[in-house]
């Protein structure tokens, strides 16, 4: 639509590896406006981060986009070349990853750092970005900033690390961040202290977010939108209210089940997802939850469920949802 933000279109990626084409995106669409939240859920290998990066335009070989379109606005992602993603990146998208120590560079000190980013990307000079980097460094909860800004990377514990990737992240107020489980490898306190310091940005500069994340608590709290990804592709989309509550796919249902309920004795257990996930070097042609689906019927192991809407925003790809199409040959398997 014209007024979105991000507009993800048919994307198709695969990577061309010795043994065959991973594909890892599978006809994908998505969008966002300003402000909005969005969460990526799905097991490990459905294609989160694959799709999160090429959003920032990373993609390298063996990687190749082989069709659809990445549009942030206005600007066709997909096309641009590499210099011209690099002036978007940290400015207008900006990505928060996984492991702080890999993004950080342990030589220099992290005003520096900061400070490199504000100068390079707002054309800051040396005296304004120090100044901005201070008031940066404060905002995401660390004390004493004027002395912190002189510290190397491996004097802060792995909380403070996460909380200067935020801050350099967001120095250059971009309108879109892109967190990659950006506090798998955090406390729960410092989880919560991180997303609440997220979501305060997102109040205050109408900043959109996409967010992976394994941890469904994070989403339920977070989010105005999840995509639930499976295969490579996103096999329900829709409020938190309709996928956690309304779910009309049985992949969904499975991820929901097996989270622990608060209200849970202790005895009872998780109910995990029976099988392997899948094998994108094969997908199946219909279904990518068949192999694993305990309801699967003929039609889903012949052709892909196409997308029924169950309500306003709320998606599924699921036979289940169309009744009258598969009534027919319907047969257990
Ligand atoms: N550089 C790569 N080369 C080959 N295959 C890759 C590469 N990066 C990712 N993949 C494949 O793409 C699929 C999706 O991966 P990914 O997006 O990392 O999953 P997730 O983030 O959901 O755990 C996986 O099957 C993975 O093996
Ligand atoms: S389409 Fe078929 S295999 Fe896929 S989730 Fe629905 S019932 Fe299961
Ligand atoms: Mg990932």
């Amino acid at each position: 639509m014209a007024n979105d933000l991000l507009e993800i279109k048919n994307l198709r990626l695969s990577f061309f590896v010795p043994s065959g084409e991973v594909k890892a995106i599978n006809n994908v669409s998505v969008s966002l406006k300003r402000g909005d939240v969005l969460g990526l859920v799905g097991e490990s290998g459905s294609g989160k981060s694959v799709l999160s990066h090429a959003v920032m335009g990373f993609v390298s070989p063996p990687g190749k986009i082989l069709g659809g379109s990445i549009d942030f606005n206005g600007l066709r992602i997909n096309e641009m070349t590499e210099k011209e993603k690099r002036i978007i990146r940290g400015t207008e998208i900006s990505m928060i990853f996984q492991d702080p120590m890999t993004s950080l560079n342990p030589v220099y000190p992290i005003g520096t750092q900061i400070c490199e980013v504000l100068m390079l990307k707002n054309k800051m000079n040396r005296k304004t970005a120090w100044y901005k980097a201070e008031q940066l460094i404060k905002s995401v909860g660390i004390i004493d900033p004027q002395r912190r800004l002189t510290q190397y990377p491996h004097e802060f514990s792995g909380g403070m690390r996460q909380r200067i990737m935020i801050a350099i992240a967001l120095a250059c107020e971009p309108r879109l961040v892109i967190a990659d489980e950006p506090t798998t490898a955090l406390d729960v306190t410092t989880q919560a202290q991180i997303l609440e310091l997220m979501l305060e940005m997102k109040e205050k500069k109408g900043m959109a977010i996409i967010i992976t994340t394994h941890n469904l608590g994070i989403v339920a709290n977070m989010c105005d939108r999840i995509a639930v990804m499976y295969g490579g592709t996103i096999v329900e989309y829709g409020t938190v209210m309709d996928i956690f509550y309304e779910s009309r796919h049985e992949y969904t249902k499975g991820l929901i089940n097996s989270i622990p309920k608060l209200t849970a004795k202790k005895e009872e257990k998780l109910v995990p997802i029976e099988g392997t996930p899948l094998n994108m070097l094969v997908p199946p042609l219909g279904c990518p939850f068949a192999p694993r689906c305990k309801l699967c019927m003929a039609i889903c192991l012949k052709k892909r469920p196409p997308y029924t809407q169950i309500a306003s925003v709320h998606y599924s790809a699921c036979w289940l949802n169309q009744k009258e199409e598969f009534e027919r040959d319907a047969i257990n398997v």
